[in-house]
């Protein structure tokens, strides 16, 4: 990697600054409900302590408190999570900046020490400099594992680098590593999986990866918007008009570049969207009034049958509504056909890495992001601040 990573750094007796991406889900009791961003970083933070650090400040946002002190959005839960996991005392502070805080660090008795949620300062979003000055303050050394955050040019993430050697995390070198592979030397056959809701938000995706991809691969809402740029039926489906020349065009320039676009041939249609609602399966055209909420068998053989000969597939964006159980076939069929392969397969963060949790398939897939927002920049083949601003080798 171009940049340093937290091996080319000398810890010992230092105080490591490090940037993780601690924005996890809460439920209602404030219980963390998936930790796998917490657990992601354990091997970064355990290389620090084990290496002679004297210690490790942690600091994270969480959730969108837009630079106000908001209580549900306090990284307390994520104190205790992580005390729990590392089996060390964690010493929480109130805040993240300013004298009390920068004391409480150089007399800390604990060797791990999280601050609280940054984004409770209006100024770290803004990436204020004298901000993230005072946050480079309480290291001497700057680690970057933060990927999900890497794509925001926040002052923690692309600020505090400019005051202290920033090097990148074990997780951050990793994602850059299967995401980048997958995307720039990629095993062929190379096929993209792409759903979710909307088009607009996959242009940038399939604009990069269409001339590197042989086929790709597009359920979901977003899928409807190509079928009426087809002219297809899509009855009360999810259209995007202001992207349907768009998608028209899409479809022509892989027609021109002899890239393959699979889209559905069957659908589960309902007449409202809700979990207990009657549906039905229909065949390419979709009637009036009906609105499609998961693709169908024949889609699911299609698309199956293809993924057979793939070397590396990215997938990004679940294929119905997974959220209700009874729109989740297709995305759980694609899911079991993609851990079943022998192949690369990587999984984009949010809502693709939800479904293959929901799942229980994790452990059968090569790669699965922690990033939602960051995979995708990637994949769209955008420079992360967060990357770009650690010290070149
Ligand atoms: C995420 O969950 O995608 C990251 O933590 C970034 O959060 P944000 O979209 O609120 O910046």
């Amino acid at each position: 990697m171009a940049k340093l990573t937290v091996k080319d750094l000398d810890l010992k007796n230092k105080t490591v600054l490090m940037r993780a991406d601690f924005n996890v889900p809460l439920d209602g009791e404030f219980n963390i409900t998936d930790d796998t961003r917490i657990r992601e970083t354990l091997p970064t933070i355990q290389y620090i302590l084990k290496n002679g650090a004297k210690n490790l400040v942690l600091m994270s946002h969480l959730g969108r408190p837009d630079g106000k002190r908001v209580d549900k959005y306090s990284l307390k839960p994520v104190a205790k999570k992580l005390a729990d996991l590392l089996g060390e005392k964690i010493n929480f502070l109130s805040d993240c900046v300013g004298p009390e805080v920068k004391a409480a660090v150089d007399s800390s008795q604990d060797r791990v020490i999280l601050l609280e949620n940054l984004r409770y300062h209006a100024e770290e979003e803004g990436n204020d400099e004298n901000f993230a000055k005072q946050l480079a303050s309480l290291g001497e050394l700057f680690v970057n594992d933060a990927f999900g955050t890497a794509h925001r040019a926040h002052a923690s993430t692309a600020g505090v680098d400019k005051f202290l050697k920033s090097a990148a995390g074990f997780l951050l070198e990793k994602e850059i590593k299967y995401l980048g592979d997958a995307v720039s030397n990629p095993q062929k056959p190379f096929m993209v999986i792409l759903g979710g809701a909307k088009v607009s938000d996959k242009i940038g995706v399939i604009e990069n990866l269409l001339p590197k991809c042989e086929t790709i691969i597009i359920g979901g809402g977003m899928a409807y918007t190509f079928l009426k740029a087809q002219g297809k039926s899509i009855g009360n489906s999810k259209l995007e008009k202001d992207k349907l020349d768009l998608a028209k065009t899409i479809l022509d320039k892989a027609a021109a570049m002899k890239k393959e676009i699979l889209l559905p041939i069957d659908h589960v249609v309902v007449e409202t969207v809700d979990p207990n609602a009657k549906s039905e399966i229909v065949g390419e055209q979709i009637p009036e009034g009906k609105i499609a909420v998961d693709i169908g068998p024949k889609t699911i053989a299609l698309f199956n049958a293809k993924l057979q000969s793939a070397k590396t597939v990215v997938w990004n964006g679940p294929l119905g509504i997974f959220e209700m159980d009874a729109f989740s076939k297709g995305t759980l069929e694609v899911g079991k056909c993609l851990a079943g392969l022998k192949a690369v397969t990587i999984i984009g963060g949010g809502d693709t890495a939800a479904a293959v949790a929901k799942f229980k398939l994790q452990d059968k897939m090569t790669h699965i992001s922690t990033g939602g927002g960051a995979s995708l920049e990637f994949l769209e083949g955008k420079t992360l601040p967060g990357i770009a601003a650690l010290t070149d080798r």
